[in-house]
């Protein structure tokens, strides 16, 4: 009974109580609008070759709450404390809320951001579709705004404000320039304002560009194709194998979203360590300068981490540990090829997204040699980041890098708030014991912070 979807009509059990289920279901999925029933209606249905018409006897009792309605089980309003998987029911409003999200960043309000970017997670956790606003009720982190956006949206199919939204120049503009690696809301706002709208008119431009967003462009119309779960496996074994030459016991992990189980991704994740702490040291430029004799590197940042550039970045989300931001060259005929067929088609969000705004037509003038037959060519461009973590803090590495972002928030706000401690990618340190909680494993840090173990798979948050 591990995943119970909407699917799940009936539950049946012997010797356990009605509240007894009830708890376990709530624990499990937050809330469960299946019958509980008794194994006497179990054992009655087999007799009579067909399931029965359920009768109030054969009912469990749940005593603890009488109406068992969306408002009797608390919603949690830290992601942490919700299970969130990739099964999400509330699409029509995850999906509006996500550009009034976006849209808020492109304003630079971060605090409008984060409320939309809240609500929309909440419904991501819900077990069951909204379909009237009643379902909402007790329902923390929505504000007045997204609540008039989800009525509007069961009233008449769609949002006004996002329709709107959709089709506004700038919105459009800087949604196109912030899909170029490299290129962040401060950066397209000012090429908005200085009259560029295409990538075409950017190219034509004189603006500077910075190795990185040249790099962006160049490779723009893969980078713009989502990472299937292929390629992502294929990298991760290329880079194995270049870094077992340096350090054979060495292990290289896929984090991020492939490893709560997306599958595609913008990027491709990937943690590395070694059982003898200092060994990795220097690794990464080994590994780097190998594989980019080897043709396989495209673009590459090395960030030391003795290098301070992350402290002008979201400061919770950057860390001190060596990496490497690239832009991998990844021949076709490594990946598996039934899977190489799928990505062919791909039909993702973010393509048809790309496609509805006439994003990928505008980068059909490449300058690029190489770049004219893209369609022909033998490999794909494809970002990866490369984080090289010591060995005792890998647990703290792979809990930050395997998100989603809004977990890893609400993780160090939950840790913060109820327990005075400070949860980082690198450590858990408990300010009242002024003391590092060490963990090997990641249900040792969900157990250092009193949470109920949460598997990657549930932190779609
Ligand atoms: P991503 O941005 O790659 O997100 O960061 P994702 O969940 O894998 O989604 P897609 O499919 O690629 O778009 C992965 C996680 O790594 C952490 C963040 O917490 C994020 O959830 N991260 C990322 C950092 O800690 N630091 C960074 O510089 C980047
Ligand atoms: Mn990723």
């Amino acid at each position: 009974m591990g995943q119970n979807s909407e699917s799940v009509t009936h539950v049946v059990s012997e010797n356990n109580s009605g509240d007894e289920v009830f708890e376990l279901l709530a624990k499990q999925s937050g809330i469960c609008r299946a019958a509980l029933i008794d194994i006497t209606w179990f054992t009655e249905s087999m007799a009579a070759g067909k399931p029965l018409e359920i009768e109030n006897r054969h009912r469990l009792q749940v005593n603890r709450t009488a109406d068992r309605s969306a408002t009797d089980i608390p919603v949690s309003q830290y992601a942490c404390q919700r299970r969130t998987t990739l099964n999400n029911r509330n699409n029509l409003f995850t999906n509006a809320l996500k550009i009034l999200a976006e849209n808020a960043e492109f304003c630079e309000n971060e605090g409008r951001n984060l409320a939309f970017a809240r609500a929309s997670s909440i419904l991501k956790s819900l077990p069951y579709r909204v379909t009237k606003m009643d379902d909402l009720q007790g329902i923390p982190s929505l504000g007045e705004h997204s609540k008039k956006v989800i009525k509007e949206i069961l009233e008449d199919g769609n949002c006004g404000e996002v329709e709107k939204l959709i089709q506004n120049e700038r919105y459009q503009t800087l949604k196109r320039f912030t899909s170029i690696f490299g290129v962040g809301v401060k950066t397209a706002d000012k090429w908005y304002r200085e009259g560029l709208r295409t990538l075409h008119e950017l190219k034509a431009s004189k603006i500077k560009l910075t190795k990185e967003q040249e790099a962006g462009l160049l490779y723009y119309e893969d980078l713009i194709v989502p990472v299937t779960m292929a390629e992502a496996d294929s990298i991760r074994k290329i880079v194995e194998e270049a870094v077992h030459r340096f350090l054979p016991a060495a292990v290289v992990k896929l984090t991020g979203g492939f490893r709560r189980g997306k599958e595609s991704g913008h990027d491709v994740d990937l943690l590395i360590t070694h059982q003898d702490e200092g060994k990795e040291q220097g690794l990464l430029h080994q590994v780097i300068n190998w594989m980019a004799v080897q043709g396989m590197i495209l673009y590459d940042d090395i960030t030391d981490n003795r290098d301070q550039k992350w402290k002008t970045k979201e400061p919770e989300l950057f860390d001190h540990f060596a990496k490497c931001y690239l832009i991998f060259k990844l021949q076709k005929d490594m990946v598996n090829v039934v899977d190489l067929n799928t990505s062919g088609d791909h039909d993702s969000l973010a393509v048809n997204e790309a496609k509805e705004m006439g994003l990928g037509g505008q980068a059909g003038t490449c300058e690029h040699a190489g770049c004219a037959s893209v369609k022909d060519k033998d490999w794909k461009a494809i970002r990866v980041d490369l984080v090289v973590a010591p060995f005792s803090q890998y647990a703290y590495a792979l809990l930050g890098w395997t998100g989603s972002r809004l977990f890893e928030r609400d993780l160090r706000r939950y840790a913060k708030h109820f327990k005075h401690m400070s949860l980082s990618s690198h450590s858990l340190f408990d300010n009242e014991q002024k003391r590092f909680l060490m963990a090997a494993t990641e249900e040792e840090i969900f157990a250092h912070l009193g949470l109920d173990y949460i598997p990657p798979q549930e932190r779609n948050a």
